[in-house]
């Protein structure tokens, strides 16, 4: 069994210190993490006290410690689940193999590469989200983004030890890189497009933690299912980090929507200092359109390798299925043909990231029906929805072609059009932004957001998360 060492420069159970060669290399890339942080971590808070979890193991009743911790002082580990005996590949042409304890060579490369593009994604929010701390509206929000930030650092560190653990010289390069590159930087960019948009208002915020940290989800629950144990082991902890940056999103756009339908039944909701309706359907339709990009294209021939490979499974492969081959199997999809909609039968292995993409989607659904029903609490009539799935897409099938917000296709220059009434146009974030004036005061809230309806771990929501 794995034990947790908290004594070293860096708590991990996955026994560091017998592996004097790993420890030293990552040893070295620390400093060079922590500059990062320093420099690209959130802006004008390093020094003060917040009310943070840490993990410090990983057993289902309390990994998770809090205090008040000074973010650099964050301890940043590395933590997997325990290694199952006999742990056998789940699915794929390998199906019930023993698990991969070592990267199988063939695989190498596109092993890696997937490994890269999720570790790109951590510090990337992080750089995002740098500055948000400045207009928070309230210290219980100002400590969950900074829970978020710190856990994000985190799984920086889980991929990081992933690559300098199995990837060599290789691996250790890409650790570097990983501090190199910047979100929205037009000469180092960050690798996936939704980590290169500006994050800069709690709106964005809420609608980036809701729709693309769930991106995050359904990409690590995937890679939770791997045949490539290491892996496995790491996304299934992460997940438990997770699930609290989606309750973030969740509630905070829920907390929103309270706010704004309390508004509505007073007068104007822009005269009263809230967000309309129709601005925050906006940033749903935004960010969902570029957290489905996340997912690949629809039909996917490295989808079906990874499968076959039994490195990438589908969501909840082993509870949710109970034939793992996968082949042999057709799944019918919407694409575009002579520029129109046709349907057309795929190869269930190459349709993977068309499945996830649909796990996905059902669970967003979810959310829209909270916030519809504390719509509904307030007696608004108006209610949130989602896009088609095709709307504003720039990955994929539909990449290259125009929809509307109900899937049908359209002329560009149709798009053109309605664009101001379908996506945040400069006016709308302005507004939000006129909005954002930081609230400092324990227990005291914005007027654009409602309190939550619970503070954190038993503290009430006048708790001082944050010491300023
Ligand atoms: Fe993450
Ligand atoms: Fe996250």
């Amino acid at each position: 069994m794995s034990t947790v060492v908290n004594d070293t420069k860096i708590p991990n159970n996955v026994n560091l210190a017998e592996d004097k060669k790993l420890q030293r290399a990552l040893e070295k890339w620390l400093p060079n993490y922590l500059d990062w942080w320093r420099e690209m971590g959130p802006e004008g808070f390093q020094e003060k006290d917040v009310w943070l979890r840490t993990a410090v193991d990983v057993g289902s009743d309390g990994w998770a410690h809090f205090d008040y911790v000074k973010m650099p002082d964050y301890r940043w580990g590395i933590f997997l689940e325990p290694p199952q005996p006999d742990a056998k590949v789940g699915f794929g042409d390998n199906y019930g193999r023993p698990a991969y304890q070592e990267v199988p060579g063939e695989f190498r490369n596109a092993l890696r590469r997937i490994i890269v593009t999720q570790g790109d994604t951590e510090p990337a929010s992080v750089e995002q989200q740098r500055q948000l701390g400045k207009t928070c509206p309230s210290l219980y929000d100002l400590r969950n983004l900074f829970q978020v930030n710190v856990e994000e650092g985190r799984h920086l560190w889980a991929m990081v030890y992933l690559l300098h653990g199995y990837f060599g010289r290789d691996g250790r390069d890409e650790a570097d890189e990983l501090l190199e590159r910047r979100s929205g930087n037009p000469d180092k960019p960050r690798i996936l497009e939704a980590f290169n948009q500006p994050c800069d208002d709690w709106l964005n915020f809420f609608a980036f933690t809701m729709f693309t940290d769930r991106d995050g989800k359904y990409q690590l629950s995937a890679l939770a299912e791997s045949g490539f144990e290491p892996l496995a082991r790491t996304c299934q902890f992460m997940l438990t980090e997770e699930a609290h940056h989606m309750f973030v999103g969740d509630t905070g756009l829920g907390r929103v929507c309270r706010r704004t339908a309390q508004l509505m039944k007073q007068g104007d909701v822009r005269e009263l200092g809230g967000i309309p309706l129709d601005i925050i359907q906006k940033y749903i339709n935004f960010w969902f359109s570029y957290s489905l990009d996340l997912f690949g294209g629809e039909i996917s021939s490295n989808s079906a390798d990874f499968f076959a490979a039994g490195l990438k499974g589908r969501y909840k492969e082993r509870e949710q299925y109970s034939e793992h081959s996968a082949s042999n199997q057709n799944f019918t999809m919407t694409v575009v043909e002579d520029g129109q909609l046709k349907t057309r039968e795929v190869p269930l292995r190459n349709a993977l990231n068309e499945v996830l993409r649909g796990e996905y989607v059902k669970d967003c659904e979810k959310g829209l029906a909270r916030w519809n029903k504390v719509l509904a609490g307030e007696r608004a009539s108006e209610r949130l929805y989602l896009p088609n799935p095709r709307f504003h897409r720039h990955v994929g099938e539909f990449a290259g072609h125009a929809f509307d917000l109900e899937g049908n296709l359209i002329s560009k220059e149709e798009f053109e059009k309605h664009k101001s009434e379908w996506l945040p146009t400069m006016e709308d974030r302005e507004y939000v932004r006129s909005l954002m004036h930081p609230v400092f005061e324990p227990g005291k809230i914005a007027n654009w957001i409602a309190p939550p309806a619970a503070g954190i771990k038993g503290k009430p929501f006048e708790f001082e998360y944050v010491r300023l």
